[in-house]
């Protein structure tokens, strides 16, 4: 489902975070599940909810943040999106990318995006994080199809290579430098919402994915297009293949492990900002 931002809802919401937002860092982090914890972790400078900015989808679940968040991290300022949203929840897939084309209107060079995901590679654990190293399209839908903005981007944007080298170099001595163990594949976004059928875990097994999820290859694909540096991390949430798959999936169980990486995660990320400072 396309809607069609236009050019001129994007300058109106980069014109209105200009006038609310006392600077603009050159990295932005979007806060998926497993890095909640880094949004408490930062100092805030300013916060405004999604519902305030023009065009912007307004976080509608109680007690589910939906803000953009002006924030330190040890000294480093950084633009936190806190409250991503998915396409399953029936939003146009271009409207959930429009924070993605602001930030890189308002000239943000660098984005870090984090979720979770089940875990299709039999090497990984549940706890995993992952760097991901290139990505499937498993959505059916392209976060670009309607009239291009040319102010932002070409028609046809490569993709041979999302996922920056020398973000991902950065990604690999932070974790070898705090000792954490960091995998490396390729993220498969499903739409979701519903979890993945046996037959269907291993079909995109065979495909060459390592982790599957229902978020960021949008957010990227976007990203791209409008020339920003991206590197991204998944934290394995669920195995749906091997001796850790316990054969149903819940969003509990989701959310239970997400907590118990949230640390690591956290300071994973804060060492990359630090790094990029
Ligand atoms: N499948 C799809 N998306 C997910 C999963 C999964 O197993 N876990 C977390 N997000």
């Amino acid at each position: 489902m396309i809607e069609t931002v236009t050019p001129q809802e994007i300058d109106a919401a980069a014109a209105f975070l200009r006038s609310r937002l006392p600077r603009v860092p050159a990295v932005a982090v979007t806060i998926g599940s497993g890095l909640g914890g880094f949004v408490h972790q930062v100092k805030h400078l300013a916060e405004i909810p999604f519902g305030e900015i023009p065009g912007f989808i307004a976080s509608t679940v109680i007690g589910h943040r939906g803000s953009l968040i002006l924030a330190e991290s040890d000294g480093v300022p950084v633009l936190l999106l806190a409250g991503r949203k998915h396409v399953y929840e029936g939003h146009p897939v271009d409207r959930t990318v429009m924070p993605v084309r602001v930030l890189a209107r308002l000239g943000v060079k660098t984005l870090i995006l984090s979720n979770a995901a089940g875990g299709v590679n039999r090497a990984f654990r549940v706890g995993d994080l992952m760097l991901i190293t290139d990505h499937i399209n498993w959505q059916f839908e392209n976060p670009l199809r309607g009239p291009n903005l040319d102010e932002l981007g070409p028609r046809w944007p490569d993709m041979s290579e999302p996922y920056s080298r020398r973000l991902q170099r950065v990604a690999r001595d932070v974790a070898l430098e705090q000792g954490l163990p960091l995998r490396e594949g390729v993220y498969l976004a499903g739409t979701g919402p519903a979890y993945e059928t046996v037959a269907e875990r291993e079909m995109l097994r065979a495909f060459g994915a390592d982790a599957v999820g229902m978020s960021t290859v949008p957010e990227v694909i976007t990203a791209v297009h409008a020339g920003l540096e991206v590197l991204g991390i998944t934290f394995v949430s669920n195995m749906l293949v091997g001796d850790e798959a316990g054969g149903t999936v819940t969003h509990d169980e989701v959310l239970e492990n997400a907590r118990k990486v949230e640390t690591r995660f956290g300071s994973l990320i804060a060492g990359i900002l630090r790094r990029l400072s």
